[in-house]
């Protein structure tokens, strides 16, 4: 069986309670699955709940992985606002970098996205970078892309699989990257359509990983 990535992109939501909840349901769903050594699970919350996230599965035992949503492209020192891969490495192994809505909101560019890349190998944390085509530029050391065509995230309409499978192998076939994933309005009920795509390793799922069962569905699915 090939190996999957399951990222769960939680964005800007949830409270330190709200987290505390999800990782304890996911303890007693994750426990019922049984083994999925194949699959790499990551999940993403915001800033200020990582630690929570980082408790949770020391406490539960829990299979799972932490990321970040972003990290500053600059070391540590006086960036006010900014959030470190020093710092973050001592809670993340994974951080999503270049997500449409960073790209779109708070306007991070292409050469700010390669610095953060830069940033983030050297502090040993591992990019999952976000394109939403195939032309998109992809820095140097990058081994994990999600591509996410931007129609598809939140509209409750994923790309059809087909699409989905010639973009992701003509994005490997011009980069030296070793998986692409898909995200865009992925459910427990389409995921398998990607994940048995030659060309696609996993999925970035938005939505659907905010409520515990669903999530654990799109894992077993997957
Ligand atoms: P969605 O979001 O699953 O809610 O479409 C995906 C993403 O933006 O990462």
């Amino acid at each position: 069986m090939k190996k999957q990535f399951i990222i769960a992109n939680w964005k800007s939501h949830k409270t330190i309670h709200e987290a505390k909840l999800w990782f304890e349901e996911m303890s007693l769903h994750l426990h019922e699955l049984g083994d999925f050594k194949e699959k790499d699970i990551i999940v993403c919350p915001p800033f200020p709940i990582l630690h929570v996230g980082l408790d949770s599965i020391k406490k539960h035992s829990l299979p799972l992985l932490l990321g970040a949503q972003d990290i500053s492209p600059f070391p540590e020192g006086s960036y006010t606002g900014a959030v470190s891969g020093k710092l973050l490495r001592e809670f993340v192994t994974h951080t999503i970098i270049g997500h449409s809505e960073s790209r779109r909101y708070l306007h991070q560019t292409e050469e700010e996205l390669a610095k953060k890349v830069a940033m983030a190998l050297s502090f040993g944390i591992m990019p999952i970078y976000c394109v939403s085509n195939k032309e998109e530029k992809i820095p140097q050391g990058v081994k994990i892309v999600a591509y996410e065509p931007l129609e598809a995230i939140g509209s409750g309409k994923p790309e059809e699989p087909q699409e989905t499978e010639s973009i992701a192998h003509s994005i490997k076939e011009k980069n030296s990257v070793s998986y692409i994933l898909y995200g865009g309005s992925v459910t427990a009920e389409n995921v398998q359509n990607y994940t048995q795509l030659p060309s696609v390793d996993g999925v970035l799922v938005g939505g659907e990983s905010l409520n515990a069962q669903p999530f654990t569905s799109i894992i077993q699915n997957a």
